[in-house]
């Protein structure tokens, strides 16, 4: 038998272990074609798909899991970002949700509600926090079909796993926005420098595991009206939630990153811990709206509170006229459920809500299932979520 051999590797990251040319040695890479075969092509070193491919695979096994085994990789190990192209072939829907989203900007504006934002300057942008629960309660049936799509049900569930948890935030960054600094993404990228030296290394690596980043392209992004500038492969770089933050890191990162137009509808998803900034929109009309993803693991804490609750009665009874109507297939309704309802059961009260088999109680997206297999009505539909959500609490 051996010995156990003695790690080298720090479990304290510091400013001072941050090394720019131990960064250079990580980024400076090529994506080689080759090792993204399922992508339409290479632009920038990022891997770039075809959406009308990705939903096609969606039914078949065999294929959507060689998508999901591609992107797990290029998120973790490549270059960190996955570009899908025309991930919705009706424009129109866009269109209408892009409405919706406008009437609830305006509404907040109106009524004072909007409480601003502190990645701007003022009035250099306009945000929807939390567009997801806000869209399903304005408009359920264009939450609907809005979610129902493939391609966010498979990226999240390459990086995430089936149990995640989709927030959504809209940015609209009017002519005149200035660029964001470069900086990583939540969890640990909300952290100072101070901070995150108190985290072992593993922990750091942990963060980028628990959240997907994205954006849907709510209108043609064109280089000037300022796409996310990107640095290839930083994810992989471990002190990188501290260097992020570091004047000469920052430096690299400017002389370096790419941008990659995006066309309404178009798709872009990117490990949490790569290097990124929203660049400036040097047009003078083109307001840049991109609805915002930060798609939580069921195992981690989502950024927003969303109240799954009320958004599943909210969109129960429509769900099932689109069901029975054939407006949307099994595989689609699966994605607005997953989209939409809460999948992981825990935190529980097991005095309460001990399972009777298994290990695990209900999750509301069981509920949502058997609901609509069993034709229940919205009334005893909404008797079971409020049942449920009795017995999660404490005495
Ligand atoms: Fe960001």
């Amino acid at each position: 038998m051996s010995k156990h051999p003695r790690k080298q590797a720090p479990v304290w990251l510091t400013k001072e272990i941050c090394s720019i040319e131990d960064f250079r040695a990580q980024v400076e890479l090529t994506t080689d074609p080759g090792s993204v075969p399922l992508a339409a092509e290479v632009i920038d070193n990022i891997p770039v798909y075809d959406g009308k491919t990705v939903c096609e695979a969606y039914t078949n096994a065999a294929t959507s899991r060689a998508f999901m085994a591609e992107w797990n990789e290029v998120l973790a190990t490549g270059p960190g970002i996955v570009v899908v192209k025309n991930s919705y072939d009706d424009l129109n829907l866009i269109d209408d949700v892009t409405q919706v989203l406008n009437e609830i900007i305006e509404e907040e504006r109106q009524t004072g509600a909007a409480a601003g934002d502190h990645f701007a300057a003022a009035g250099a942008n306009s945000r929807i926090w939390n567009s997801h629960e806000k869209l399903c309660m304005a408009a359920p049936e264009l939450f609907a079909r809005y979610n129902a799509n493939p391609v966010i049900a498979m990226i999240s569930q390459a990086w995430l796993g089936p149990l995640y948890q989709i927030t959504m935030q809209v940015n609209v960054v009017h002519p005149g926005g200035k660029a964001q600094d470069c900086h990583r993404d939540y969890h640990m990228g909300f952290q100072s420098p101070d901070a995150l030296k108190d985290y072992p290394a593993r922990i750091h690596g942990l963060s980028a595991m628990l959240t997907l980043q994205g954006g849907i392209a709510h209108c043609d992004v064109p280089l000037d009206s300022g796409p996310t500038k990107l640095l290839p492969y930083s994810q992989t770089y471990l002190p990188g939630y501290i260097a992020a933050q570091l004047p000469d890191f920052r430096e690299y990162f400017e002389e370096h990153c790419v941008q990659l137009p995006l066309n309404k509808g178009d798709m872009l998803y990117f490990n949490p811990a790569v290097f990124h900034a929203a660049g400036e929109n040097k047009t003078s009309d083109i307001d840049r709206m991109v609805n915002l993803m930060q798609v939580g693991s069921g195992y981690g804490r989502s950024i927003e509170i969303v109240d799954r609750t009320r958004m599943s009665a909210a969109l129960y009874p429509v769900l099932k006229r689109m069901a029975d109507d054939g407006a949307l297939d099994s595989s689609q309704i699966q994605c607005v459920i997953a989209a939409c309802a809460e999948g992981y059961p825990f935190p529980a009260n097991l005095d309460l809500d001990s399972p009777l088999s298994g290990m695990a109680p209900d999750s509301q997206q069981h509920l949502m299932h058997r609901a609509l297999a069993s034709n229940w009505s919205s009334d005893e539909f909404e008797k079971a979520l409020r049942d449920r959500q009795n017995r999660v609490r404490s005495h």
